[in-house]
């Protein structure tokens, strides 16, 4: 969270004595990674030979998948992203906070999850602003990246979303293709397998055998050594070695 929006940083006061001239983390906490919106109009990757991933979640929050993700999230320290719809960001605004204070990131998916590339810019806007606002009214943290439903977006779309909304199009490297529900060692597999050095991998927080084939995703990918980190930390980490 404290990486998420400056505004964090006013929430590290607690631990006034610890002997540390950086103030707003404890004395064992790791400071905070940078984060970036990038200059990219659009990412599929981050291109970088470090070996960091994004692990990204989409169309919820649910009010009993997400929860069971966020603790096996919080099991492993591992931050991810989520691209919430505003319908779901209003109907579960409690779980929408832990996601935040759990140190999670929150990216724009709509409010209705529309398909952009045939739409207004009037329409986009609606699309983008509502849940802008919703994620930020719930939270205290705008979102600072968007991920396109079903990834159908044009590239004039991503110019201007860009320009007026400071927000990369976040796409992906990695989809399992997990909302076809093929099972949770066939999702894990081809995430795993799929993995690669600032790579974005994609899916479904709403889908319950989703969510079961995150410990067989994330454990092997941090036994061969990846770290997982939020969008706009891997997107700060362009270029790493
Ligand atoms: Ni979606």
């Amino acid at each position: 969270m404290a990486s998420v929006t400056p505004s964090c940083t006013t929430t590290g006061g607690k631990k006034k004595g610890a002997a540390t001239d950086t103030a707003a983390t404890g004395p064992t906490a790791p400071a905070p990674l940078p984060t970036s919106t990038g200059t990219q109009d659009s990412y599929n990757r981050v291109s970088m030979s470090a070996p960091f991933l994004a692990l990204t979640f989409d169309d919820g929050p649910h009010p009993t998948n997400t929860p069971r993700l966020l603790d096996l999230l919080k099991q492993r320290n591992v931050k991810a992203t989520f691209y919430v719809i505003a319908t779901n960001v209003r109907r579960y605004p409690e779980i929408m906070r832990r996601i935040v204070a759990e140190g999670h990131e929150v990216g724009n998916h709509t409010v209705n999850h529309p398909s952009l590339a045939k739409m207004s810019h009037d329409g986009v806007r609606q699309e983008l602003s509502g849940c802008h606002e919703a994620v930020l009214a719930t939270t205290g943290v705008a979102p600072r990246t968007m991920r396109p439903p079903y990834g159908a977006i044009t590239s004039a779309q991503k110019a201007w979303i860009r320009e007026e909304f400071g927000y990369p199009t976040i796409l992906w490297s990695v989809d399992p293709l997990d909302w076809k529900k093929p099972g949770s060692s066939t999702v894990a597999s081809r995430l795993v397998a799929g993995a690669s050095p600032g790579g974005i991998l994609l899916a479904h927080d709403i889908h319950e055998g989703t969510v079961a084939a995150m410990p067989a995703t994330i454990d092997p990918l941090l036994a061969k050594g990846f770290k997982f980190v939020t969008v706009t930390q891997l997107i700060a980490m362009e270029g790493k070695g």
